[in-house]
């Protein structure tokens, strides 16, 4: 049998990603943005995210794909790009975990060979037991101890993406 036990509730991770929302609007305020979310996982809190958000943007969503299962394939593939150049903007990449931090190091490096005039990184959550070198994350929800984590638009084989909370998988035999 497979439980999930809450780690962050509903009503906690509301509330942040309004304070993550009204920290971007303050720090952008006069300009506009790119928002680039990353999918699969993220597109629970970017939705939530950017409804906070009050300066003009533009949505513009990127597939990649590092994962199979439980761990890392360390090899980052772009499944789906974005649909316009980013030169001379300001972009904010939206992710929903950094956790080895390889995708993240991949995609700022891809993004910056589109000369983009800035790239932030928005990110619900961060496992710094497992982040290999630094990730510069600008706007973070929750920091988290090494833990396998699903919902809020996480997953596990697919799975659990619809819960509205954060938890962590228990198997019971
Ligand atoms: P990284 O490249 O190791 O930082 O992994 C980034 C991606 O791995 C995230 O965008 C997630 O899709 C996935 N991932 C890492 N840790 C977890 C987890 O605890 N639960 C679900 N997905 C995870």
């Amino acid at each position: 049998m497979t439980t999930i036990d809450t780690l962050i509730d509903a009503e906690t991770i509301t509330a942040r990603v309004k304070a993550m929302g009204a920290q971007i609007s303050e720090d952008y305020a006069g300009q506009e943005v790119v928002i680039v979310p990353v999918l699969k996982g993220s597109f629970v809190f970017a939705a939530d995210l950017v409804r906070h958000i009050d300066i003009p943007c533009r949505i513009d969503f990127l597939g990649l794909r590092s994962y199979e299962g439980e761990s890392s394939t360390g090899v980052v593939q772009i499944t789906s790009d974005l649909t316009r150049a980013i030169e001379g903007e300001h972009v904010i990449i939206v992710e929903d975990i950094v956790d080895t931090g390889l995708t993240m190091e991949y995609l700022f490096e891809n993004l910056a060979t589109r000369k983009p005039a800035s790239v932030k990184l928005a990110s619900l959550l961060h496992k710094p037991a497992r982040t290999k070198g630094h990730i510069p994350i600008d706007y973070l929800g929750f920091t988290i101890d090494d833990v396998f984590v699903v919902g809020y638009g996480l997953d596990f084989d697919q799975l659990y993406r619809n819960l509205p909370y954060i938890g962590v998988v228990r198997s019971e035999d």
